[in-house]
């Protein structure tokens, strides 16, 4: 069975390794580069979901993809009060950050590494989130299957991320920010270049809003809308399964 994250043989599951002493500055970085507003794009996130899954059974079981470091996890968990939150991601790294970041959360939030498998049984989840990650996801069409599995019937996917800028100006802005801020903030703050170029590399190269909202719409997912943030820099796009 393919998972999020199988690989198969021969090739990675993903395009850049989030290890080692990259993952040390990591948020800051984030943090710094977004001008905190990473953390406003996460709350519009948990806050859509809040409203969206209202009418359903409580406590809502949620699964974030590609957690990092936890702050998608531990936003849902703020806002929805009667969830418990899976993380996953294949970063043993990151993973440890997250928990030592989370550990007033751990009755609610439990962060798991998986690489191979997402070892959960079908219809699991009430909702899915992935921020930041999907752009990193190397067997995207695969992927979203496996979500449309372990969501439950109703529930709904998340994904907030950068996608490939669909106007002049945020391809303008995304290439200030890559010459100006990404490799100066990147070198200070994680004592690297190369991560911030491959930032910037995997947006040109991930999908465009309505080219990944057809791709959800292929995979079975519903009622699929895009929520824009700054100048369109950033998207929320999320799809319900039947
Ligand atoms: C930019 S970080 C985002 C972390 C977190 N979601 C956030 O909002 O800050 C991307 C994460 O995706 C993970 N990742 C990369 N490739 C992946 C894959 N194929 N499947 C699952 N996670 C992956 C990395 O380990 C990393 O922690």
């Amino acid at each position: 069975m393919k998972t999020a994250h199988a690989a198969p043989r021969g090739k990675s599951y993903t395009r850049f390794k989030f290890e080692g002493q990259f993952v040390r500055g990591y948020d800051a970085f984030n943090h710094a580069a977004s001008l905190g507003l990473d953390f406003y794009w996460r709350r519009r996130t948990s806050v859509r979901l809040k409203q969206e899954l209202a009418a359903r059974s409580h406590p809502l079981c949620i699964l974030d993809l590609a957690c990092g470091t936890g702050d998608m996890a531990r936003s849902v968990a703020q806002v929805n009060p009667q969830s418990h939150v899976v993380g996953c991601d294949p970063s043993m790294s990151m993973l440890s950050r997250g928990r030592v970041k989370l550990v007033s959360w751990r009755e609610r939030i439990c962060l798991v590494r998986s690489v191979a498998h997402l070892p959960f049984r079908d219809a699991t989840f009430a909702a899915i989130t992935c921020a930041f990650g999907m752009r990193n996801f190397t067997h995207l069409a695969d992927d979203l299957g496996e979500c449309q599995r372990l969501l439950q019937p109703g529930g709904r996917l998340y994904v907030l991320d950068f996608y490939k800028p669909g106007n002049k100006f945020s391809a303008f802005l995304l290439k200030s920010y890559n010459v100006l801020v990404f490799p100066f903030l990147g070198f200070l703050l994680t004592g690297k270049i190369a991560p911030y170029r491959y930032l910037y590399e995997s947006i040109f190269a991930f999908k465009s809003v309505p080219d990944f909202a057809q791709m959800l719409q292929d995979a079975g997912f519903t009622d699929v809308y895009a929520k824009r943030f700054f100048f369109g820099l950033v998207h929320l796009l999320s799809g319900c399964r039947r």
